[in-house]
């Protein structure tokens, strides 16, 4: 196995990376108020958000490489009755082989998980009408580490999908709201045009 999977298994084993199974922001308001839908939480790792949504009463893809990740996500959605609402699969996201359906989705969320060739992807997936949803870390403005696999750039998160010419709900970039991580966030939502 990939040994940044490997240690992804062993911190999810441990019981870290769980924030509580509470979702990251933007997902709670970007939801708000939307018919639940099909979802897809790419890199969900324990679930966190794919639990949020499917107690939404969203029905919900979850995709992870960890394994062990992925059983957390199903022994909490089993303790609170909401497993049947999640599609869980293992899988490598950074596979030249990983494809996802066109149009298949009311929302993509991407929380804190960077593959770029990803987005392409994410572009094709999400329905006409639908949502994508992101929040991802970003290197300090003074741009020291540019460029970075697993950073984004600054601004780099808003001007890729205003390129697409989806309507931009919200886009915020600063500190992170997962407490004592030292990279900003940049955060998403954006719409799909109909
Ligand atoms: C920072 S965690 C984010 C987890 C979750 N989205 C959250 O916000 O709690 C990054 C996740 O990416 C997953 N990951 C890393 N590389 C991956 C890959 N190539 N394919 C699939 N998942 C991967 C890890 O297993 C981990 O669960």
């Amino acid at each position: 196995m990939d040994e940044r999977l490997r240690k992804w298994d062993e911190k999810f084993a441990r019981g870290d990376e769980l924030h509580a199974f509470a979702p990251s922001m933007p997902l709670p308001d970007a939801i708000r108020g939307l018919a639940p839908g099909l979802a897809l939480d790419l890199a969900c790792g324990a679930g966190r958000h794919a639990i949020y949504l499917a107690e939404q009463g969203w029905r919900v893809q979850a995709l992870d490489g960890s394994r062990v990740g992925i059983d957390r996500m199903l022994d909490e959605a089993r303790r609170r009755g909401v497993e049947g609402r999640i599609e869980a699969r293992v899988g490598d996201l950074e596979s030249d082989s990983f494809t996802l359906e066109p149009d298949a989705f009311d929302l993509v969320c991407d929380f804190y998980f960077l593959h770029r060739p990803l987005f392409a992807q994410i572009r094709r997936a999400v329905r006409p009408g639908g949502l994508f949803v992101a929040a991802i870390h970003v290197e300090d403005a003074a741009g020291s580490e540019a460029p970075h696999s697993f950073l984004l750039a600054p601004g780099e998160l808003r001007a890729l999908v205003g390129g697409w010419g989806w309507e931009v709900v919200h886009a915020r970039e600063g500190a992170s709201s997962e407490t004592g991580h030292r990279h900003a966030t940049a955060e998403i939502v954006a719409r799909r045009p109909r």
